[in-house]
């Protein structure tokens, strides 16, 4: 949620900020600023609502500089306006300051030292500025008012700040929300994603909580909120993922769904031997083997594959399994099992949901592992254990390829544990097979455009609401298809478990209400499609998704068969593409849907 971006040194300071933030879009849109101090001398504020490409127009072509910040906004605090965006500038006019997360005390710190000071913004990130500014002109450094300011905030921030009368230096100061410090040649950067920069570097250096950094172009100095001195290692990122670039596609969206194959083929280098065994670290395996639950905690999208993810642990792991929303759980924890183990499922690795449990679970000093898309993140470097989902930058909002990643890559650790445990299932099960398989299936899937395309406009072209419906791991996908209609497309779509319809909400079916039925599983496809009959006696507009082998007469979308366990893997992949033509055909932003970020960092 919202982008930061900061740079120092031999560089054009406006083209670094304009690119990063560009790379960063995708985490917050609502507004996005820069300031730069120009070649000339002279301190230069922009700020726009709306897309960077507004901010990009409101720039001269002349302005360059080198030292500059610059912000991508998702509003927490004050609405999207130009006041209330990034960067924000204390009344004196000399410190700029961008910020991400959510201070929780502003108003409590603007009564008790800032009484006085007019504001020119609603956000609670002003406070910060004009607090730098309050203890400076008090007597202090700046870096003792930014020190100052870190142990008088409650909340998460990503802080850059800049001085008018200091062109060679940037301040930052990080506590919960994500921060990277972004080592070049004869410059030196920071991003709120390594993304942001890695067009300048691919040296990173990972900052923690309550940490403050002195950047020029020279030097980088690392302090704990105490004044410690901390010494931190570069780390390299790899970008032979991809780099999130759009290429010849109209939307990021979908190129990530024609992605889905290949990130399954490269899923089965990184894990799967020639043997056929799965390669998963042995502490991470004996520590499982220890637990007599596994708890998923998980948010939107990656709830929904943690939900398909259980299964496979259950089945091939033989151990129980409960799969829990973060927001909810970190508040109200459950009574836990003797011996549990947590599995954090997170593209981002950022999520703040998460984050509140990983606190409580620490405080209890149970094991945690995180299976993320940014193996850099906070929840990876914080859990005991991580894997990588290696899909590579995920850049739309709507999640799709980091949800079959997810489900793919806990099929590999399931079946690792399931060998390690002496399951039979998992000895048996040839998963490199079943994954090359899935592979193929995506392709024919995604080769189809112009089929579903057309489905597409059948059934959602005018309608307010529609629902998916399925049994077992096809309710899961209906849950996780709705949510990609709903959040791109704006119609109120609900995933259903097909057999509890009849117990109410068929009430809400009637003339041309569009349902999807999702049928893969061979138990119970005669129940859904009993149900799915039901809904057309009432008028309803139905859509089959059958796999092969349960196809009948009539169904109007077959998909390949796979095994049943990986289904979700591929009856998800049309439900993703019927999103995107919905909101194609609809004529919205599909990458950059309203009120939504892609890395959600408040809780
Ligand atoms: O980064 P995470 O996987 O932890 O994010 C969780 C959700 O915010 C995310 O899946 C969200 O639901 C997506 N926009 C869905 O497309």
């Amino acid at each position: 949620m919202c982008g930061i971006v900061g740079v120092v040194g031999n560089v054009n300071a406006t083209k670094v900020l304009l690119n990063g933030l560009n790379r960063l879009e995708y985490r917050g849109y609502d507004s996005a600023g820069i300031y730069v101090n120009s070649q000339d001398g002279k301190p230069c504020l922009i700020k726009r609502v709306g897309r960077i490409k507004n901010l990009e127009a409101a720039v001269p072509e002349t302005l360059s500089g080198t030292q500059g910040i610059g912000h991508t906004r998702w509003a927490t605090n004050g609405e999207p306006t130009v006041a209330n965006a990034h960067p924000h500038v204390s009344a004196d006019g000399r410190f700029y300051l961008v910020h991400n997360g959510v201070l929780t005390n502003a108003q409590a710190l603007r009564n008790e030292y800032l009484a006085d000071v007019d504001f020119a913004s609603d956000t609670d990130t002003e406070v910060a500025v004009q607090l730098v500014a309050r203890f400076v002109a008090e007597g202090q450094s700046v870096k003792e008012a930014l020190r100052k300011v870190m142990q008088l905030v409650e909340g998460s921030y990503a802080f850059a700040l800049a001085d008018k009368e200091d062109p060679n230096t940037i301040y930052v100061a990080k506590n919960k929300s994500p921060l990277l410090i972004a080592k070049g040649d004869g410059f030196n950067a920071v991003g709120s994603d390594a993304l942001a920069l890695l067009d300048q570097t691919n040296q990173f250096i990972e900052l923690h909580d309550e940490e403050l950094v002195v950047l020029t172009a020279n030097s980088i100095n690392i302090e704990s909120i105490d004044g410690t001195p901390r010494e931190r290692e570069t780390y390299t990122v790899d970008v032979s993922e991809g780099d999130g670039e759009l290429g010849a596609y109209p939307f990021h969206m979908l190129k990530e769904i024609d992605e889905q194959p290949v990130v399954m083929r490269r899923l089965l280098s990184a894990y799967a031997k020639a043997d056929g065994s799965i390669d998963m670290p042995s502490e991470l395996l004996d520590a499982m083997k220890q637990a007599d639950r596994l708890y998923f905690v998980a948010a939107g999208t990656s709830y929904h594959a943690s939900l398909a993810a259980a299964a496979i642990f259950e089945k091939m792991a033989q151990v129980p399994v409960s799969v829990n929303f973060a927001s909810e759980f970190g508040y109200h924890i459950p009574l836990l099992s003797k011996k549990p183990f947590f599995i954090f499922l997170t593209q981002s690795g950022e999520t703040a949901d998460i984050r509140q449990v990983l606190v409580q679970v620490k405080k209890r000093h149970l094991p945690v592992l995180t299976i993320t898309n940014v193996i850099t993140s906070t929840l990876a470097r914080e859990a005991d254990y991580a894997l990588s989902l290696h899909a590579g930058p995920e850049i739309a909002v709507a999640s799709t390829k980091a949800y079959t990643a997810q489900v793919a890559t806990c099929a590999l650790l399931a079946k690792a544990l399931g060998m390690h445990k002496q399951v039979a299932a998992a000895a048996d099960w040839n998963l490199a097979h079943d994954l090359s398989l899935v592979a193929t299936a995506q392709q024919t899937l995604v080769d189809q455009k112009e089929t579903i395309h057309k489905f597409a406009k059948e059934m959602f072209a005018t309608t307010r609401n529609a629902f998916y419906i399925g049994r077992g791991s096809d309710y899961f996908v209906s849950l996780e298809a709705a949510l990609k209609l709903k959040e791109i497309s704006y119609i109120q779509a609900e995933g259903f478990a097909a057999g509890e319809l009849k117990h109410g909400t068929i009430a809400l079916i009637e003339d041309g209400t569009p349902v999807v039925a999702v049928i893969s599983d061979p138990v119970t496809a005669d129940h859904t499609r009993s149900n799915a009959t039901e809904v057309e006696a009432r008028g309803g507009k139905v859509l089959h998704i059958v796999t092969a082998a349960l196809e009948q007469k009539g169904d109007e979308l077959v998909v390949p068969d796979v095994n049943p366990l990986l289904a979700p893997l591929v009856t998800i992949v049309p439900g993703q593409l019927l999103a995107y033509y919905a909101s194609l055909d609809r004529g919205y932003d599909v990458d950059r849907p309203r009120n939504l970020a892609k890395s959600v960092t408040v809780e």
